[in-house]
């Protein structure tokens, strides 16, 4: 789906799964005030602040959490693959969403440097082409087999050859942004289809997994809303790219982080809410949205440990590893064996 057919599919249905991967866009989208909104531009600060912070030590936050997490599976994950003798060749390490060269430099590279050897590659799939665009500049000379990819990353594709096992990687807790609906059921069918349809990318190997598991939704609910400009962001690229005839005020949606959950999950339904009311047409299509209403834009899912490991099972993965920083910061690593 692209863009507009996104957006038409918010405004229609009340909940579009598509901008999760949409919100990273760099676009000319400004405020009122004359603030850049493009997605990338707000990650990449954000990002910057709070890597800034953990490498001065400043604070512990989800990116330092995952950078050792990351930096300590890189010491392990040679051991992960010897007894298949892969290593002699070397792996093929393919991530779901790199994000940044610095995201890729602190967590990425290093597994890389231990698992690639003569023969593997490193293929790095991203709905951004400007993420892809600077990761090549920074690392084309350094990893000779480098392939990048522009695509979406819960296609449920083959992104390795037929015949090359890979160990997968997904940080950033991107997994948590998973497509369900707003549920207090613990989402085990939603995240068993994800974790299978993400693991097609291989035909065998390994797939390690970021994810909170602090399942506090009055914490959750106070940092999303301390950056709301990341989750509506994509109201001003429409205002910017799309040809809406009418009134669209980008401004007229109010960011809430809705919380549901239980002892197993926390769901963090991203809400944008309409604060008055909205009559134009979008791809010669009517909307009259009225005050009140509801757009459901994206999930961040937390997950417990068992959660997690069950639903793996579900998807015929089976755990090898877990790393966790006790602070609600995993790092789940499973095996995909050459039958599933
Ligand atoms: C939460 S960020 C994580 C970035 C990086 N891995 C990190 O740990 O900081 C999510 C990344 O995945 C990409 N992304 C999110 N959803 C996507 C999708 N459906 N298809 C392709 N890329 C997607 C975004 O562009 C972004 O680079």
């Amino acid at each position: 789906m692209n863009f507009t057919q996104i957006a038409l599919q918010l405004f229609t249905h009340g909940y579009s799964f598509g901008f999760g991967a949409e919100q990273y866009a760099d676009h000319r989208g400004i405020d009122s005030k004359g603030r850049s909104m493009s997605g990338a531009h707000l990650w990449a600060k954000a990002e910057a602040a709070r890597l800034e912070d953990a490498l001065h030590g400043r604070s512990v936050n989800m990116v330092s959490a995952e950078i050792e997490l990351a930096r300590t599976m890189a010491t392990r994950v040679r051991g992960y693959v010897r007894p298949t003798g892969l290593l002699d060749k070397g792996v093929s390490v393919l991530e779901f969403g790199p994000g940044t060269v610095m995201a890729f430099r602190e967590k990425t590279f290093p597994v890389v440097r231990e698992l690639v050897g003569r023969q593997g590659r490193c293929i790095l799939i991203d709905n951004s082409d400007l993420f892809l665009n600077q990761l090549r500049d920074a690392y084309g000379d350094r990893i000779a087999r480098l392939t990048l990819i522009t695509e979406n990353i819960f296609s449920g594709r083959r992104f390795a050859g037929w015949n090359e096992p890979a160990f997968m990687l997904m940080f950033g807790r991107t997994f948590g942004n998973l497509d369900a609906k707003a549920s207090d059921e613990a989402p085990y069918k939603d995240a068993a289809r994800t974790l299978r349809d993400l693991a097609k990318a291989a035909p065998a190997g390994w797939f390690a997994v970021s994810i909170g598991s602090n399942l506090d939704g009055e914490r959750a609910k106070a940092y999303y809303e301390a950056h709301p400009e990341f989750q509506v962001n994509v109201f001003f690229r429409m205002a910017a790219e799309m040809e809406i005839e009418g009134r669209f005020n980008p401004e007229a949606f109010r960011y809430e982080a809705d919380i549901r959950g239980s002892a197993e999950f926390l769901q963090v339904v991203h809400t944008a809410v309409l604060q008055e009311d909205l009559s134009f047409k979008l791809a010669y299509e009517p909307f009259d949205l009225k005050a009140g209403t509801r757009f459901h834009l994206k999930n961040s899912f937390c997950f417990s440990r068992g959660f997690m490991e069950e639903s793996a099972q579900l998807a015929g993965l089976r755990p090898v590893d877990f790393l966790s920083d006790g602070h609600g910061s995993d790092l789940h690593v499973f095996a995909k064996p050459p039958s599933s």
